[in-house]
């Protein structure tokens, strides 16, 4: 960015980050515990590009464009709902901004073929996946998200553990670009979400959509009560006054996070046996229910206000834009000028 340009104040924050989730279907409270609070933090001291990436959506997702489309808003909505605030940090969607495709055909001709073989995620499809389900740009994954973050020069990258193989790939192709053609990009530094996995799912698994054990951040009272209720707790713990082991518990491990003062009178009840796992889950839901209140409450109030979601990211996709264009030019011309400039 020009900062002779008024229209780009010199930022006071401690520097940008750009960080994106896909629109694979209805965010859970695993994203809001782990990532979503996380980011609402860091707003405050950085200067926050908040992505929806329906592009990479696409990846595996070609055949339902329709739900992709519908889902983009729902993540945008919960974005908000969970307190990302459009006066502190630019919330947009990826397909707004073309300047994202533009530098991914660029870095693709840069990325070495072997790279893109070695990254764990693409060995993991391989695996599952055949024919034509494996796509040129499913194998370019880590290439659309490296652009993400280099078009907008970000310094910061929150990412949870299981990104930390794009991360670095998207570090190695700066450098990599930066060696060519000159330091154009400032190398984006990780940032480790270490309360990804705080809230494991309603089976003790990793909370993921595919296992069917989430609850989603729009579920409401009914449905939260419901599904606490069919959570699994230590096996072993039978009988309410059975002694129960509390570190194994997927309902202690909610009630942790939800109902944090209670820890102890939680794990002291259960080991005892004076706590049934059914007074513990009944508890627990009613905690969900009090922490959601707030966030339900504005997911009805901008489900209610859909123009003024969309006002949002159509401001957003501008700044956003206007950033994305800025970095696009020193591309260009580091690369030594790429057309004729007719
Ligand atoms: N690959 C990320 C995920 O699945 C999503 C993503 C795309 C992303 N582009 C990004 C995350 C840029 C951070 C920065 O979670």
């Amino acid at each position: 960015m020009n900062p002779s340009n008024p229209a780009h104040p010199p930022s006071t924050k401690k520097g940008r980050i750009l960080s994106g989730m896909k629109p694979t279907g209805q965010l859970h409270l695993g994203h809001l515990e782990g990532v979503l609070r996380n980011w609402v933090r860091l707003q405050h001291d950085y200067e926050l590009f908040a992505c929806v990436v329906d592009w990479h959506a696409l990846t595996s997702r070609y055949e339902e464009t329709k739900e992709v489309r519908a889902d983009t808003l729902e993540v945008a909505i919960d974005y908000m709902a969970a307190g990302l605030d459009p006066e502190r940090c630019t919330l947009f969607v990826q397909s707004d901004v073309k300047e994202h495709a533009e530098l991914h055909l660029l870095l693709s001709m840069i990325t070495p073929q072997g790279w893109l073989d070695r990254v764990p995620t693409y060995k993991e499809h391989q695996e599952a996946l055949s024919g034509e389900r494996l796509s040129y740009g499913l194998y370019g994954y880590p290439v659309l998200m490296a652009a993400d973050i280099l078009v907008y020069k970000a310094n910061v990258v929150p990412v949870g553990r299981d990104q930390l193989p794009h991360l670095e790939f998207a570090r190695e192709l700066c450098r990599r670009f930066n060696r060519l053609y000159g330091e154009v990009f400032p190398e984006p530094d990780g940032l480790l979400e270490e309360r990804a996995d705080v809230l494991p799912g309603l089976d003790g698994r990793k909370m993921s959509k595919s296992y069917g054990n989430t609850i989603a951040i729009a579920d409401g009272p009914d449905v939260i009560r419901q599904k606490v209720m069919q959570m699994f707790t230590d096996p072993q713990k039978i009988r309410r006054n059975d002694p129960g082991r509390p570190e194994i518990c997927p309902v202690y491990m909610w009630q942790r996070v939800f109902q944090p003062e209670k820890e102890e009178e939680v794990a002291t009840g259960c080991r005892a046996g004076t706590l049934g796992c059914v007074a513990d889950k009944r508890d627990l839901a009613e905690a969900v229910i009090r922490a959601m209140e707030p966030i339900h409450s504005r997911r009805n109030e901008l489900r209610n206000n859909l123009d003024y979601v969309h006002q949002v990211l159509r401001e957003g996709a501008e700044r956003a834009r206007e950033v994305a264009h800025a970095t696009m030019q020193d591309v260009r011309e580091a690369m030594g000028g790429i057309g004729l400039r007719l």
